[in-house]
């Protein structure tokens, strides 16, 4: 997969026909379970890359992509960050390729800055660059808590990206929302800037998915 780095180049084609993607995107979605458990087999660097890549084209408000994800493969790391989740999510710490600690990036100058530099490089008419900045005025202005809590959410929707991502190249994810964020940032020496948001496992899965208990479509749709 190319490397988008803050740059407006044009997305290739897909191989596949929009109504094959479909099928294929609801399998993913159907399919994909939060694992109790992982076989300890590593996932490759290859499909690793393909999932950075996946998560990286997440939308967030104003384009700020305010999130920093942690990555950690060593098992001694990773058996000292257990502790620090409670006891129902050990197994899966236990037993993972690779742990996501996604955190806000509580630095929205910094990313307000480098994406109104790229969007100038790239030629984005000055109307659209004056929009973009009115929008990154009203976040920044903020509270504290609300940049956060903004932030935050953007974040959410990357490890949308992540779990859909991990299925749809042949392995599977587990959501951590149970953890200590204090722990987190102690042992792994994050700087102040980032909060540990969300971690999502990911593996191949060793336990039997359950079945998929949702709220009909009357029920959500109104
Ligand atoms: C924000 C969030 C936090 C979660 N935290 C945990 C967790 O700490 N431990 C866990 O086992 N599952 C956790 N889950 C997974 C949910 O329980 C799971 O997605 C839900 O039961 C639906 O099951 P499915 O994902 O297998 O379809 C979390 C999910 C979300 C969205």
């Amino acid at each position: 997969m190319p490397s988008y780095y803050l740059s407006y180049e044009p997305i290739p084609q897909s191989a596949y026909a929009k109504g094959d993607i479909a099928v294929a995107f609801w399998e993913i979605v159907s399919q994909r379970h939060n694992a109790k458990k992982f076989n300890g087999k590593k996932i490759n660097n290859e499909k690793i890359t393909e999932l950075f890549d996946i998560i990286r084209m997440a939308p967030s408000a104003d384009n700020l992509q305010p999130w920093k994800i942690k990555v950690i493969s060593d098992r001694n790391t990773l058996d000292k960050l257990t502790p620090a989740t409670p006891p129902f999510n050990q197994e899966k710490m236990r037993t993972c390729s690779h742990l996501l600690v996604f955190c806000a990036d509580q630095d929205l100058e910094m990313r307000w800055s480098r994406v109104e530099s790229a969007a100038r490089q790239a030629g984005l008419p000055g109307r659209e660059i004056t929009h973009m900045a009115g929008v990154a005025n009203m976040i920044l202005n903020r509270s504290p808590e609300e940049r956060l809590n903004r932030s935050q959410r953007d974040v959410f929707l990357a490890a949308g990206n992540a779990i859909n991502g991990a299925s749809s190249l042949g392995f599977d994810s587990s959501i951590i929302g149970s953890f200590n964020p204090k722990e987190f940032t102690r042992i792994l020496k994050l700087p102040r800037t980032l909060e540990p948001t969300l971690i999502i496992a990911i593996g191949y899965a060793a336990d039997t998915p359950p079945q998929k208990l949702r709220f009909s479509k009357e029920d959500v749709f109104f």
